[in-house]
């Protein structure tokens, strides 16, 4: 039997864990045109649930425009993703290709076949036509789209903290919100897991985008629908498993969506008709030295009192880090020091303050930081 558990992004078609409310909140905003932030820490399932969400409303009559800003590099780039994706949304409507064809003058798409997603569209930039002017004149012909055909819109924003890396980011920033603020009929997503850096933008009073956006954030997946999601699975599948080890598997991943679906992956395979705890292990340890290697590398970007902090938040949540008495007992060094890296450290998203002080929000990465410092 195939294994139901996915390890890349979930497709449309497969079974969801919950979210229900997640996705009915989100239509509404989008139905009400109100803009939303929508953060979590990593693979927590925001993409996936962004296209469920966008699928249900292009259902509505309301048209969705996805963009993934990840790596981006120039407000050209920025710009010429934003044109594409529109471009891709209204592809096979001939009347509103034909209409953003007319508005983007300067952005000319490209159709050419692709194996996965049948069609890919990028858009070729005329010359002469760069930078914030070439971000002004797409947001004008998105808000002319938008006026002309009387066209609801949802646009996502996924990985939106990614503009803050751009050398114009306040440029940037002023352009889109004065733009956003005047269209009708449209809604905005911004997503992403940095979440310092991406809420600040919404949150700082001096910003632009500030108060322009509801703040949504996504909780873990819940006990209760996953257990019962997993023993669905894992018996369609042809294995059975037990409500305690599938609620196992809830609490050792914290209910984190990424997790749930590989030590799942892992434990299916190691399985054979029934899952027992030996699986359990098996398929948790499988998963460990599976993330190994990308932990180190999120290691070796840090520098020795980065690490220092981070294992001693790893082994040790904390509601007071600057503590003298926390500082000397995990050897944390200077004051100054440890603030540094604090600030270093939540910014990256490694460490973030929650009900019960500081802590890593990866249980995997946690899991795995106390036992290599237990090695050393
Ligand atoms: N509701 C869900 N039910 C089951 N699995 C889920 C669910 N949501 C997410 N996942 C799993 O978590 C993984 C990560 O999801 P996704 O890529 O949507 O998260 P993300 O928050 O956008 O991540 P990133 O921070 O990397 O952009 C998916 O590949 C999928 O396996
Ligand atoms: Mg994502």
């Amino acid at each position: 039997m195939k294994n139901p558990f996915y390890l890349k992004p979930l497709p449309l078609s497969v079974p969801f864990c919950d979210r229900e409310k997640e996705t009915a909140d989100l239509v509404r905003y989008a139905e009400n045109f109100t803009n939303v932030v929508l953060s979590s820490p990593r693979r927590y399932g925001k993409t996936s649930l962004i296209k469920r969400a966008q699928n249900q409303l292009s259902k509505k009559g309301i048209l969705p425009i996805y963009i993934d800003y990840f790596g981006i590099s120039s407000v050209d780039e920025f710009a010429a993703k934003f044109a594409s994706a529109i471009y891709a949304a209204v592809y096979r409507e001939k009347s509103f290709f034909e209409k953003a064809v007319k508005i983007f003058t300067s952005l000319r798409p490209v159709i050419r076949p692709d194996t996965e997603a049948g069609l890919a569209v990028t858009v070729e930039v005329s010359r002469g036509k760069s930078g914030m002017r070439l971000l002004e004149e797409t947001m004008t012909g998105f808000s002319e789209f938008l006026r002309s055909g009387r066209i609801k819109c949802n646009v996502a924003f996924d990985e939106f903290q990614e503009i803050t890396e751009l050398k114009e980011s306040k440029l940037m920033e002023g352009t889109l919100r004065s733009y956003i603020q005047d269209q009708e009929n449209v809604s905005y997503f911004f997503i992403g897991s940095r979440r310092r850096i991406l809420l600040d933008i919404f949150n700082d009073k001096k910003r632009p985008f500030y108060n322009s956006a509801i703040n949504y954030t996504l909780p873990p997946l819940p006990a209760e629908d996953t257990v019962k999601y997993l023993a669905g699975l894992f018996s369609e599948s042809g294995k059975k498993c037990p409500v305690n080890i599938a609620r196992q598997i809830h609490t050792l991943s914290e209910g984190y969506p990424y997790y749930v679906q590989k030590l799942s992956y892992f434990i299916f395979e190691a399985a054979k008709n029934k899952v027992t705890d030996a699986d359990l292990s098996e398929g948790l340890s499988q998963m460990l030295s599976e993330e190994t290697p990308l932990f180190e590398l999120m290691l070796q970007a840090l520098r020795p009192r980065q690490i220092s902090l981070l294992n001693a938040v790893a082994k040790e949540p904390v509601a007071a880090p600057f503590a003298a008495e926390y500082i000397d007992r995990h050897r944390l060094g200077s004051l100054g020091g440890v603030q540094a890296a604090m600030k270093k450290l939540s910014e990256i998203d490694y460490i973030e303050k929650t009900a019960i002080g500081w802590k890593v929000p990866d249980p995997l990465f946690t899991l795995w930081l106390k036992r290599n410092e237990a090695m050393e």
